[in-house]
């Protein structure tokens, strides 16, 4: 399976209610290598950016205006299939669509405030990474379970 890297982002409301522990756990209890993170309040030239695919439907405003309400909590996450995994953890876009242990099912009810953003393709998570770290901020190393001693053959 190729290792892939991806974007995640817990936004405002996750943030507000205290959620990052319990998302940053459920990321790592996956398996997935966290290789940046950091704190930040996003710009709004920055937040347009990274929504302008919505730009247009009736929810965008609405959406720009929450995220730029308090700080973000961004990440680039490193793994096996990492794209299509994360979004299966995060779950569906409307939590009230999603099941019980997608972390949007889990900790909120409604859109666009769904406490959590992860990129839905290769081209967005390269696209969303370069929005939001540098090259020198993505770190290499090497996980324990990622050693030859260590894996299943
Ligand atoms: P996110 O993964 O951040 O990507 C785009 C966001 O737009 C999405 O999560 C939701 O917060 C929001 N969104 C998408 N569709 C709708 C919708 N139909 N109504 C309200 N908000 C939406």
């Amino acid at each position: 399976m190729p290792i892939e890297r991806t974007f995640v982002m817990i936004k405002p409301e996750g943030i507000q209610r205290c959620h990052v522990g319990e998302i940053l756990e459920r990321i790592e209890r996956k398996g997935m290598k966290l290789i940046a993170i950091k704190m930040l309040k996003c710009p709004l030239e920055l937040t347009e950016k990274l929504y302008e695919v919505h730009k247009g439907k009736e929810f965008y405003q609405r959406l720009i205006d929450l995220l730029i309400l308090g700080p973000v909590i961004a990440m680039v996450v490193e793994g096996e299939e990492a794209i299509a995994a994360t979004r299966k953890l995060i779950g569906s876009t409307d939590p009230k669509e999603g099941r019980p242990g997608e972390i949007r099912f889990d900790y909120c009810q409604e859109m666009p405030a769904n406490i959590i953003h992860a990129a839905d393709s290769r081209q967005r998570a390269e696209f969303e990474i370069n929005l939001f770290f540098t090259e020198r901020e993505l770190v290499e190393y090497r996980k324990i379970d990622e050693d030859w001693l260590f894996r299943k053959s």
